[in-house]
């Protein structure tokens, strides 16, 4: 190389370290919409990332708008009732989503059109066709959304999965069986839900606001996704209503994954606490052709071998960061790993589960009709 060319390539060399370092730094502003008690810890997780600037906050809920405001005086945000006018503002880089589920879908949607990066949380869309929309803008954005199920960016989560997919810690995986019980509230105790959890036709019921974390940490294993969903529900407690109507407290559902496997998922707010032959909480196994993994736990358990936990105590103990991926993601130009795909198939997968009770016989995926 001559000294010329040595000092070209050196100079590139400097311009693209200092681009990347001017990236790293660059300010991400951001606009929360819906500052209830998810949209408060993510305006806190937002304030803590190196960088980032929350220039606006809005809430129909005036109450919220100020505590909002308070949290996060350091940045001086305005506020705004109105979240059409929080897409329109032109100092705004990226928007977190936390209303009630109904409304994800077309504030996504109108956030994406305007070129904003999304920060949105589960369950992308309610129905089929909510999803298939904000699909649809998404394709033609210059910006991403990022799907607010996190159980993408727990350590333990991703260890997991390692363990599955290149160790093949369990050989061929041919059943998943999932759980996510816990005890019924005791009649006049705990802090009432907001209202619109127990509507359906806000919340999408249980299965889809809640379950489809749980659902979609199954496809993840599985490296597919359901064809079809066969279940019951209803709400038990405190006295028996059929499915459709109020948020279940119950169901299971099975489904039939397109490299057949089969994952049996079971949520039930009726655990009694004492119980310990059946854990509470949140669980998954893998069984496969020569052994199964316990993911909670971090367990493996060979066909007849020794079962060997592979989860060390930092990787059990580490914390999620996918507000922080969110942020790198953006300065990168990446695509985030809980993709808009992601969010995408794991609300089709609950949808179908959910109409599954509804309808009282098996759905599957082709009639929800959402190309992913
Ligand atoms: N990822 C998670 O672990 C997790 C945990 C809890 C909740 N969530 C999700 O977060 C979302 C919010 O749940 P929550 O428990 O915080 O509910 P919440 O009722 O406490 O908060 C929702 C907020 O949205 C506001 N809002 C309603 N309509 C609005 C509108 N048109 N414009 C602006 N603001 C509006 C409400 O006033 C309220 O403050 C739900 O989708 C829920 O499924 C996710």
């Amino acid at each position: 190389m001559d000294s010329k060319t040595g000092r070209r390539a050196f100079i590139a060399g400097t311009s693209a370290a200092l681009l990347a370092q001017a990236q790293q730094q660059r300010e991400i502003k951001v606009a929360h919409i819906g500052i209830g008690n998810r949209g408060t810890s993510l305006l806190k997780q937002v304030l803590e990332q190196p960088g980032a600037k929350v220039v606006a906050v809005c809430d129909t809920d005036p109450d919220k708008r100020d505590a909002a405001q308070s949290l996060a005086k350091r940045d001086n945000p305005k506020s705004y009732s109105e979240y059409k006018q929080v897409i329109d503002l032109k100092d705004v880089d990226a928007i977190a989503i936390a209303t009630p589920c109904d409304l994800h879908a077309p504030m996504a949607a109108a956030a994406l059109e305007a070129g904003k990066y999304v920060y949105c949380e589960k369950p992308l869309g309610i129905t089929p066709e909510q999803v298939a929309d904000v699909l649809k803008v998404a394709r033609k954005s210059k910006a991403f959304l990022q799907i607010g199920q996190q159980l993408r960016y727990y350590p333990h989560m991703v260890e997991a999965m390692k363990q599955l997919h290149q160790n093949k810690a369990v050989g061929t995986p041919f059943v998943i069986k999932a759980q996510r019980n816990s005890t019924a509230t005791q009649p006049g105790a705990g802090r009432p839900r907001p209202a619109w959890y127990d509507d359906v036709k806000r919340s999408g019921d249980l299965i889809v606001e809640n379950a489809v974390h749980n659902i979609d940490a199954c496809n993840w294993a599985a490296q597919s996704r359901p064809v079809s969903a066969y279940g019951h529900g209803k709400k038990y407690l405190p006295k028996t209503i059929p499915a459709g109507s109020v948020m279940m407290d119950g169901f299971c559902v099975s489904y039939h994954y397109e490299n057949d496997m089969h994952l049996e998922y079971t949520q039930l707010y009726l655990h009694p606490r004492q119980m310990k032959e059946l854990r509470n909480g949140q669980w998954y196994i893998v069984f496969g052709s020569e052994g199964s993994l316990e993911i909670n736990g971090g367990m493996i358990y060979p066909m007849w071998g020794e079962a060997k936990k592979y989860l060390t105590p930092e990787i059990e103990n580490g914390k999620e960061n996918a507000m922080a991926e969110f942020m790198r993601c953006i300065r990168e130009n990446q695509k985030p790993f809980a993709s808009i795909e992601v969010g995408a198939v794991a609300a089709l997968s609950a949808i179908m589960g959910r109409e599954a009770i509804y309808r009282k016989r098996m759905v599957t995926w082709k009639e929800l009709g959402v190309e992913v």
